[in-house]
């Protein structure tokens, strides 16, 4: 474990908004996990790529960055293996390895930015596909007990875009991920657009890597690129309302897009509510939205930390008063309220 001589944090975080934090050190070998367990230390968060964070104010707390790597197939049986990632890995760069051993079942992740550490916290999902669906376990520190845990998938509480890591936040520091993945392709190409997209490539009979460009095709025609238009993905949760509220919904405004959970409840589109509240594309100095993706906020350059915070609530008081509706923010946001 290391102390790095800075505090400043514009470079750990895809938002690229200057902040400061008390302390930062990196994580790099686990044999440096009892150090960092001993030291004294003040609020500690653990980050990855800082890829799903605001900070609207600095940190008042020690950051450790989780830098962990390594990856390797523990078990394998006739129809699945199971892999083990090391958190501090980059997510896109370990769904290309596990393509690479022939295995399948996150080719619909590919290229969601951020680290394997954090893919449970929030549950990734895209394309018709979520972690949960293929997560067997996450070991981690927990800090409130001062010992290594190993949780079950279904200890997680794993849920849209939610998790026992995202509703304790700072009481468990992720150390790696067992994934349970398919020796034979198991391929899910229901998502709109999906098989279009295969189609327009001129394949016919995907393979799971077929899937996964196709899946990065799609995601750069819609998404902009965080290295170069700095944003943390989708900022709002798409919301769930019960179907009843959404057949009140859809008497004014029929075209909003839906899909039934399966149960008494729908998702409706964030990005749509927003698009119709006029702010696609919308500037206020350097904040903005994508005026690709109404779901995105983005840092057109000297954005503070604030001034994306204050859109956001600006975002969300104007579908509160269109739709009375409520949006979520969906990364963590640091502010002293
Ligand atoms: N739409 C608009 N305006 C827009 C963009 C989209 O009206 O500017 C409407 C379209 O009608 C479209 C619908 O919204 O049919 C859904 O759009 P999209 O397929 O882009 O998906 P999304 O619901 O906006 C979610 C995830 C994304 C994920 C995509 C694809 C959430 C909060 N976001 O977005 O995840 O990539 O589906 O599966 O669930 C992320 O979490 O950072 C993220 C990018």
């Amino acid at each position: 474990m290391k102390q790095l001589p800075t505090t400043k944090l514009k470079d750990h975080n895809s938002f690229s908004v200057a902040a400061n934090c008390q302390r930062l050190f990196v994580l790099e070998h686990l044999q440096d996990l009892a150090q960092l367990t001993q030291t004294p230390l003040h609020k500690p968060m653990m980050l990855g790529a800082g890829t799903n964070i605001l900070f609207a104010t600095d940190y008042p707390g020690d950051i450790i960055l989780n830098r962990l790597q390594g990856r390797q197939i523990i078990d394998a049986t006739d129809k699945h293996a199971y892999v083990r990632i090391q958190a501090g890995n980059n997510w896109h760069e370990s769904v290309i390895w596990i393509l690479e051993q022939g295995l399948s079942g996150i080719e619909n992740l590919a290229l969601i930015p951020g680290t394997v550490g954090a893919a449970p916290i929030q549950n990734i999902g895209a394309y018709g596909v979520e972690l949960s669906d293929t997560l067997e376990l996450v070991e981690a520190w927990d800090r409130k007990h001062m010992r290594a845990v190993m949780l079950k998938a279904n200890d997680c509480q794993l849920s849209y875009r939610d998790s026992i890591f995202r509703q304790q936040a700072d009481r468990f520091w992720i150390l790696n991920i067992t994934l349970k993945l398919s020796r034979k392709p198991r391929l899910r190409l229901g998502y709109s657009g999906l098989k279009q997209k295969l189609d327009s490539m001129g394949i016919a009979n995907p393979l799971p890597g077929d899937v996964a460009a196709a899946v990065c095709s799609l995601r750069r025609e819609k998404l902009p690129d965080p290295t170069l238009l700095p944003n943390v993905g989708s900022f709002f949760k798409n919301p769930i309302i019960d179907n009843t509220h959404l057949q009140q919904l859809l008497q004014n405004y029929p075209e909003l897009p839906h899909w039934g959970q399966g149960d008494a409840s729908s998702k409706i589109s964030a990005a749509w509510l927003i698009e119709k509240c006029g702010y696609k594309g919308y500037r206020k100095g350097a904040a903005g939205i994508s005026d690709q993706h109404a779901l995105i906020l983005v840092n057109h350059g000297s954005a503070s930390g604030i001034d994306l915070w204050k859109l956001a609530k600006e975002i969300q008081n104007a579908v509160q008063l269109e739709f009375k509706l409520s949006l979520q923010a969906e990364p963590r946001i640091i502010h002293s309220s």
